[in-house]
């Protein structure tokens, strides 16, 4: 008998029939069945290797019923009899198994297989895709509303022919208060909750370093390095020392304007900004500009905007309206004529040329248009908040 023909596998009868001896046989035969499945090359030999475990002429399966179920006692019948019908399951689901590796084996292009190739070595060809494997799914990200908010308001000035300047966020005290015309000790800068870097005693009080509060800076550093006529707009971040609640963050963002040329009056500073504002939050809003105090501006103003909750009514459905409390205004931002102080830190001839400004919160003015109740949102990265500003 040739060699390799002795080592397969053939049924062995059974000595005993416990659940030990049962599994040992089916064991043994699997293993060899998972042996025997590897060898297969071709269709041709697939056939054979499935007659001889299959064939209901004496095929492996066949003798397994005969010498392992029909030979079992009658108190084990029962339990040998599932255990054959589930391997018999197992090699049919292998057998076939095999030939659909062989015909994927086929089906594949590419080089012909120097080596004889079985299914068990089937793999795609080198270079080729597999156009099965699931793709990588990117969710898109979007502007966080405070951005886009950002970016819609420079885009009103942008249009009106502003340019765009920026600035440092940790700042001295020459440009965030005194050459904003907030003299040492000016109870002005009360109104502005400055937090100090610590350790700074040793240099001269102008060159301390701050987290600046507005981004009104940006406006004398901005003067220092261009000469008039000046249009900018300048987004940016700031810092207060506030305590976080659903009005106040200690960081929030602002865009300040600044522009400057001969005769700008108070005239072309309320054109523009009502322009801006009809821009923002629709044309049937009004404003109406409210006498301030700024030490950058003289004169200088709040502006407010008609309520966009009531309508400037004051009332709605017959109740106060709680967002103007009841007043039909809302205040949105500060502005003024630049004050000649200003210009006298920046070396600009205020006989010469005149200007205005304005500096608005942008947490504020996104919180009014998408009806947002609590400033914390903005921070808090919750996707499902943020998930509505696509
Ligand atoms: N910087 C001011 C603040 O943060 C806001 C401001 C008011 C800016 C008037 C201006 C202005 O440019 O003219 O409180």
């Amino acid at each position: 008998m040739p060699k390799e023909k002795a080592s397969l596998y053939a049924v062995p009868k059974l000595k005993a029939f416990s659940a030990a001896t049962l599994g040992k046989a089916v064991e043994k035969l699997l293993d060899a069945l998972t042996a025997e499945s590897k060898t297969i090359p071709d269709e041709a030999t697939w056939k054979t290797f499935r007659d001889r475990w299959m064939s209901r002429n004496n095929g492996l399966l066949t003798q397994v019923n005969d010498l392992w179920l029909k030979a079992a006692p009658k108190e084990a019948k029962r339990e040998v009899g599932q255990l054959v019908n589930e391997l018999k399951k197992q090699v049919e689901v292998k057998v076939e198994n095999v030939r659909a590796s062989l015909s994927a084996l086929a089906s594949a292009p590419g080089e012909k297989p120097k080596k004889q190739q079985t299914h068990a070595s089937v793999q795609p060809p080198r270079g080729a895709i597999d156009i099965t494997l699931p793709g990588i799914h990117r969710p898109f990200g979007a502007e966080h509303p405070v951005i886009k908010t950002m970016n819609e308001i420079v885009s009103v000035f942008r249009d009106l022919g502003y340019s765009v300047q920026e600035g440092p966020e940790i700042e001295t005290d020459y440009y965030n208060f005194e050459a904003l015309n907030f003299p040492p000790n000016h109870p002005a800068r009360d109104t502005q909750d400055t937090l100090f870097i610590a350790n700074q005693e040793s240099k001269p009080a102008r060159d301390r370093l701050l987290l600046r509060t507005h981004t009104s800076p940006v406006q004398i550093r901005t003067m220092e390095k261009m000469r008039p006529p000046l249009r900018i707009v300048i987004p940016g971040k700031v810092h207060r020392n506030d305590a976080p609640d659903a009005t106040h963050s200690p960081i929030f963002h602002q865009v300040e304007g600044l522009a400057v040329d001969t005769n700008i009056t108070f005239s072309d500073l309320k054109g523009t900004l009502d322009h801006a504002m009809k821009a923002l939050f629709g044309s049937s809003v009004k404003t109406r500009f409210y006498p301030s105090f700024f030490p950058f501006t003289e004169p200088s103003a709040d502006v407010q905007l008609s309520c966009i909750f009531c309508g400037g009514k004051g009332y709605r459905d017959g109740n106060r309206c709680p967002n103007c409390k009841a007043s039909g205004w809302i205040e949105l931002l500060g502005c003024g004529m630049v004050d000649p102080n200003v210009f006298g830190f920046v070396d600009y001839d205020s006989t010469k040329v005149s200007g205005f400004a304005f500096g608005m919160g942008i947490e504020r003015i996104a919180i009014l248009k998408y009806g947002v109740d609590d400033i914390q949102l903005f921070y808090q990265g919750d996707v499902r908040f943020l998930e509505q500003f696509l």
